[in-house]
């Protein structure tokens, strides 16, 4: 069994990735549950597929589930999403010891979370993703947050689960695209963090050979990210660093209206063009960005998207890494190595 325990102080907790964990996250989540009332968020996708293997293991585990479904999509992390939670579990009788479980992908992770953090101003949580891009990102770390009309995540906390549960056989049955949007971020570990983990993925080269290891991959990137997290829980310094891609990722995301692109795609275009902006103002080594795009074509993730400058204005004024008319922007000196530096935002204006 791969644990990882995340050092936050009173705030730790466990990652527990294995075959199997989905059918035993009652036993591995009970003994740190206080009350027996336990909220299961879910999305209508995951539900027939997971919903009574994660019910069963808790009952059998002497908890009270309550299953809560959300419409599957993005636009389930809303405010109002979030105050149809509120009210089903105050109907449901919520207390200060129950708890929620999150049990999907990013989405169902950030609003459930969201959803405990607020919820009687805090219960007990519990995370299993369901989805690549979760197991290795949004379901560690904390960062729980729905979408305004304004931009994403506009509206969130910090706010840590009692526990992860990560299951890689969920990971089978994703479809290619999927399993692709959760690669962009693996990949990115390994160009802000671990050479030798972007060599590995590199030599793997395939969905095929990256599932016959895909424990070992994404616990490698659960490591990352929790070496980061508790060096800088509420996204101060380091913890930038995981925002590598993403600064342009969000204008192709905003420019094509969230529609087009899945966000590991556009984070996957916007490493690529972050690495060429490195190339062409000295900071990053010359080779870096075909080596990145070489990788990504392998998973079948894009390496260039169009975007004009009034799209990188538009979604740069209302990134959370602005600074008044400043932004930082990470890029890499080299694989496995990454810096964030303040510029003004007009000198990435043009640069797509
Ligand atoms: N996904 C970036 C972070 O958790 O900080």
């Amino acid at each position: 069994m791969a644990t990882l325990r995340v050092n936050l102080g009173k705030r730790s907790y466990d990652i527990v990735n294995e075959p199997g964990a989905l059918a035993r996250c009652g036993q591995l989540a009970a003994p740190l549950l206080r009350g027996k009332k336990t909220f299961v968020v879910t999305d209508a996708h995951v539900a027939p597929r997971y919903g009574e293997t994660v019910l069963e293991s808790l009952r059998q585990a002497g908890l009270e589930p309550k299953l809560l479904t959300v419409p599957a999509g993005e636009a389930s992390k809303s405010p109002e999403m979030l105050a149809r939670l509120w009210e089903q579990m105050a109907a449901g009788g919520v207390t200060r010891s129950d708890s929620v479980v999150a049990l999907g992908g990013g989405v169902v992770g950030d609003l459930a979370g969201f959803a405990a953090a607020t919820i009687l101003r805090g219960v007990d949580f519990v995370q299993i993703p369901t989805t690549l891009l979760a197991q290795v990102d949004s379901s560690v770390g904390g960062k729980v947050a729905v979408d305004l009309l304004a931009g994403k995540n506009l509206a969130g906390s910090f706010y840590q689960p009692r526990l992860v549960v990560m299951d890689p056989d969920v990971l089978e049955s994703l479809p290619d695209r999927v399993f692709s949007d959760g690669m962009a971020e693996v990949i990115k570990y390994g160009c802000i963090w671990d050479e030798a983990l972007f060599a590995r993925l590199e030599a793997l080269g395939s969905r095929r050979a990256v599932m016959a290891e895909i424990a070992e991959i994404t616990t490698a990137c659960c490591d990352i990210k929790r070496q980061v997290v508790e060096q800088d829980e509420h996204d101060t310094g380091l913890r930038l660093l995981l925002n590598f891609g993403h600064t342009f990722g969000h204008v192709y995301e905003q420019a094509y209206h969230y529609e087009t692109y899945t966000h590991g795609e556009a984070v996957a275009a916007g490493m690529v063009a972050a690495a060429r902006l490195g190339e062409e103002t000295g900071r990053t080594e010359a080779g870096t960005a075909a080596r990145i795009a070489a990788l990504l074509e392998r998973f079948r993730l894009p390496t260039e998207i169009a975007a004009s400058a009034e799209d990188c204005r538009r979604a740069m004024n209302l990134d959370k890494k602005s600074l008044g008319g400043d932004i930082r922007f990470v890029f890499l000196p080299r694989i496995g190595r990454a810096e964030a530096v303040r510029l003004p935002k007009s000198d990435l204006f043009g640069r797509l």
